[in-house]
Formats: structure tokens, sequence, C-alpha cells
């Protein structure tokens, strides 16, 4: 029931442009990413989206700032079916999170923020962590990668309750540029649209997109009726600001209460 309200509202409040799910793709083998966040975004007490994200440290997620903005976050990690009742699951309650001093909703510029969980996830076989490349890495046009998520399925908006993921390529940057007007090529990547219906769409934003075992990109922004080819956040680009965050969580860090489960 709640989920259904989550889902249905979705529909109109996640922003799109502002990219959200997985369109021609496919459900994932079960826990085949363990380092997949499912965010449930509420106004007040009340669920309102959901969105993607993933898990850089034991401490730390990684999504997208237009997610987030100012409102309450759940995190739920290790989870397949985000109706199940999965033994897998960790559900966190995020009480910090640091959005980009520059991100602007208005193009979804600097689209980034790093959530801190308190306690730290508990890895395992169900959660582990992904790498995230180093400042001047980068992806070349053409290199396959993936993006996964719980997000729509189709552009009429069918949802999905179990992780789906595609393959998608990077494309070259002038694609992007010609078709949204606040394209940035350092902080954001430009993905599919080689006459592909692949993409991700809402409900997806936050989530990564992994090229050769590292989460290079965030799922950003589309457009409403051809989500594809779509843009991606660079995380490369910002990995000097990820690492700093990183230092600044650890030193606020007190111990872990010994009781969470
Ligand atoms: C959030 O909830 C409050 C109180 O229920 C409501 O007045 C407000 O419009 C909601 N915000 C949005 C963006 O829907
Ligand atoms: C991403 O950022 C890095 C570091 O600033 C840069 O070298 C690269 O060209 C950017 N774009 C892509 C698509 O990797």
């Amino acid at each position: 029931m709640l989920l259904l309200l989550l889902l249905t509202s979705a529909f109109v409040l996640v922003p799109w442009t502002g990219a959200g799910e997985i369109i021609g793709g496919r459900e994932v083998k079960p826990h085949s990413r363990p380092y997949m966040a499912y965010l449930i975004i509420q106004n007040g007490s009340k669920p309102f989206f959901s969105c993607g994200g993933f898990l850089i440290r034991p401490d730390a997620v990684l999504s997208a700032a237009h997610c987030v903005d100012k409102k309450g976050i759940t995190v739920i990690l290790g989870a397949h079916n985000i109706r199940g009742r999965e033994r897998s699951q960790q559900k966190f309650r995020v009480r910090q999170w640091v959005i980009h001093p520059k991100y602007s909703r208005d193009g979804f510029k600097n689209d980034i923020v790093l959530l801190k969980l308190k306690p730290k996830a508990r890895i395992n076989k169900n959660v582990q962590l992904i790498s995230i490349p180093r400042r001047m890495e980068r992806v070349i046009v053409g290199t396959k990668c993936e993006v996964a998520g719980w997000g729509w399925t189709s552009v009429p908006g069918h949802t999905t309750n179990v992780m789906r993921e595609v393959e998608l390529k990077v494309q070259k940057e002038e694609i992007c540029q010609n078709l949204f007007k606040n394209y940035q090529r350092q902080s954001m990547i430009c993905v599919g649209g080689d006459s592909s219906k692949k993409a991700s769409y809402k409900g997806d934003s936050g989530g990564p997109l992994i090229c050769k075992k590292k989460a290079h990109g965030i799922v950003s922004h589309g457009r409403e009726r051809h989500p594809s080819p779509e843009v991606y956040t660079n995380i490369s680009y910002f990995e000097p600001w990820i690492r700093e965050q990183l230092r600044k969580f650890a030193l606020q860090e007190l111990p872990d209460s010994p009781s969470y489960n």
C-alpha cells in the first residue's frame, strides 16, 4: 500500500527532465549488484517518490542531488524486490547528507549528493561497495556500460518491484550539447541514443552508470518522451569533492551503536 502510493506519486513528481528507469532491459540476477541502494524520499512522514543510489563506503551512498533537495530520506541496501520482505535488506534513516554547493535544479548542473549512513552498512554477500574512478580517468565514446534500477520500464509508466538493468554506450558529447541547452562537457556524460530504445528513466535517478566495474556516472536527466540519449553526472570530475566529503564524514564519526542488527 505504502509503495503503491509511492510509485503513483513518482509518476507526477519525479522530474523527468530528471532521469529515472530502465527501458529495454532485463531483471538482474538477484543480488548481483550488491552496491545498489533504493532511496525512499519523504515529505514529512509521507513517502513521496523513489530514486537509486550506490554504496561507495560502508558509511556513504552517492546519488543525484535532484532526488534529495531538502526532504527526508530512507536508504535500503541489499534489496532485489523492494516490495518483498527480504532478509538481505538493510534499512537506514538518513540524517546527514551533502548536496554539491553548485547544484542547480535549472539544467541539473552538479547533480550529485553524498548521503551519510549511521550506523555503517554491514558488508556481506548482498551488500558491497563499488569503486569510483580517480580524477582524470575518463570513459571514451563507444564504451559499453550498464545502468540498473527500480524505475519505470516504459515511457507510459510501467513500474517494477525488482531491480532491472540495461547496457548502454557512451555517446558523443556533441549529441547531448545539441539536445540539452545546459549540457556541460566536463561535469556530465552523454549516454545512449544510437537508434536504441534502451535507457534509464523515471525512478532510476541517482543510480550508477557502471563502466569496467567502476561507477563512472550518476543517472541525472533526460527528455520526457525520448528517454535516449540522456545525461549522467560525470563522477570522475567530482572525485576530489567526493574525497573531501568522505574525509569530513570520517572526522565527525561517533562510535557505532553496537545494537544495530
Ligand atoms: C509536503 O507536505 C506538506 C504538508 O503535508 C504540504 O503542505 C506540501 O505541499 C508538501 N510538499 C510538496 C512539494 O508536495
Ligand atoms: C569527466 O571528467 C574527467 C575529469 O575531469 C574528464 O577528463 C573527462 O573528459 C570527463 N568526461 C567524460 C565523458 O569522461
